[in-house]
């Protein structure tokens, strides 16, 4: 049976009283997995993360971490296997990485000098540790507070948009970091985000919320496969609309253009290829083939209207 680390059980959150912003949520997140939790802007992410860290007060429901109720009496012995990075961290500016990292570890029971040491290489930060961190990037800042989150050597990590405000650079970087944490430790992973592609590219699992109401949730892999069902393509070309009827001559089903893109549906990859022949063989120029998978597709039914 696959362990839960985090399950919640009709869970239940209003700001205020003629609004219910987290509804009946279960959520249900694999140990070992790195869990997306997607959703647009305002969607309830950050209300459902403080009610999980108990930072909220839950109207009913309940919320279970590693298999134990989360109450008053479990709260302090859970929290010490939970690392959580929400917002952005709140770091000394005037002093270094070591020196913020030593404040927070006199927080903590039990941090050696040495851990302090392996979290700053496991961010990738031993260079810059001398550094103060007004000098530091934004990215530089995201990853010490993720080296915060880690003092404690965590069983699940909690990461509330962790790569908002990065650029391309900074967000690859923090990527890689979630991977390798992954897979090196073992490290179950919760992260949310309100874009697609970073959960696609980082995610064993995906939750999409909206409305403070969990709409799916189940491995990517079972999203992305696409067997049995047809595989969307997209095809850029010089001119669409003799590609069109090109593809029509075919006698390919469902072949439409959006936005000067060609949209057809293949049974399986091998047909991409005849298509591609075929237009090129009639002269047609192919700039770019796009598969859509149903990640995509589903998100943009899910949280659309
Ligand atoms: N402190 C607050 N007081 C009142 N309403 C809030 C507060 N924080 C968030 N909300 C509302 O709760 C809903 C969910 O917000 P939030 O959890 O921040 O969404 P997300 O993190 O997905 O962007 C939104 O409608 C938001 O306006
Ligand atoms: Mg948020």
């Amino acid at each position: 049976m696959n362990e839960l680390v985090v399950e919640t059980k009709n869970l239940n959150f209003s700001y205020s009283k003629n609004k219910n912003d987290i509804q009946d949520l279960e959520l249900k997140v694999p140990k070992g997995s790195i869990y997306g939790f997607l959703g647009p802007n305002g969607s309830g992410k950050s209300t459902s993360i403080r009610l999980i860290l108990g930072l909220l007060k839950k109207n009913s429901g309940t919320v279970a971490l590693f298999g134990e109720l989360f109450n008053e009496q479990s709260r302090l012995n859970v929290l010490n296997k939970v690392g959580a990075l929400i917002e952005n961290p709140s770091l000394y500016e005037h002093l270094n990485a070591i020196d913020n990292l030593k404040i927070s570890a006199n927080y903590r029971q039990n941090i050696s000098s040495n851990r302090i040491q392996e979290v700053l290489e496991t961010v990738n930060l031993t260079k810059a540790k001398n550094k103060k961190i007004k000098e530091y990037s934004l990215g530089m800042k995201q990853r010490l507070g993720l080296a915060i989150s880690l003092l404690s050597n965590p069983e699940l990590i909690i990461l509330d948009e962790p790569t908002n405000g990065l650029d391309p650079k900074g967000i690859i970087e923090m990527r890689t970091l979630i991977k390798d944490l992954n897979k090196k430790f073992g490290t179950t992973i919760f992260i949310s985000s309100h874009l697609l592609s970073e959960i696609e590219k980082t995610c064993t699992h995906v939750g999409i919320i909206r409305n403070g109401k969990m709409l799916y949730q189940d491995t990517v892999a079972s999203l992305k496969d696409s067997k049995g069902t047809n595989i969307k393509v997209e095809i850029e070309v010089d001119n669409p609309n003799e590609g069109v009827s090109v593809l029509k001559n075919l006698k390919m089903e469902n072949i439409s253009l959006l936005d000067d893109l060609l949209q057809i549906e293949v049974k399986n990859k091998n047909e991409i290829t005849d298509v591609i022949d075929v237009l090129r063989t009639e002269g047609i120029h192919i700039y770019q083939v796009t598969i859509k998978n149903n990640l995509e597709e589903l998100f943009l039914s899910l949280t659309e209207n």
